[in-house]
């Protein structure tokens, strides 16, 4: 990847206001493996810019990378250790895009189509939240996709 690729990426996200409250959130927990939450955030955002540009640059499709990018960083913003125990975290699964939505809402400002976004990446787990445009499919698979090879590999 050629520096200004990654230069373009960061450059969507390290200036919002909010950035260092979510990259210390984010650093509090585990997610798959060893890789934290912000990790996995991270790599989700990189792999959705990725895909989002390769689409705009081919087809032209007008892929908003800024709400991508924003969206990928506050997908799992639930804000807990949802590997310990309790009534609450066994049902994570359904509920965390919802959390994750509202204090993305809450804490970082996150407009209506991004808390949309949010809320329909577990798709189709989350069986009647479906995504509903070009952003919240990029990030719905390309979470899954980001998922899987962080459990495989465990980094
Ligand atoms: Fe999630
Ligand atoms: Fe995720």
């Amino acid at each position: 990847m050629n520096y200004s690729y990654e230069k373009e990426f960061f450059s969507h996200i390290v200036h919002q206001d909010y950035y260092s409250f979510l990259k210390r959130e984010l650093k509090k927990y585990n997610q798959h493996g060893n890789t934290t939450i912000f990790k996995h955030s991270r790599n989700v955002a990189f792999y959705s810019y990725k895909v989002g540009k390769f689409f705009n640059n081919k087809f032209g499709s007008k892929i908003d990378l800024d709400i991508l990018i924003q969206s990928a960083y506050m997908h799992d913003l639930f804000m807990y250790d949802w590997h310990e125990k309790s009534n609450l975290h066994r049902l994570h699964g359904y509920t965390h895009p919802k959390v994750a939505a509202k204090n993305a809402s809450n804490y970082c400002n996150a407009s209506k189509k991004m808390q949309k976004i949010i809320e329909t990446h577990m798709w189709p787990l989350t069986i009647t939240k479906i995504p509903k445009n070009k952003e919240a499919w990029i990030l719905c698979l390309c979470d899954k996709h980001t998922a899987f090879w962080e459990t495989i590999h465990r980094h």
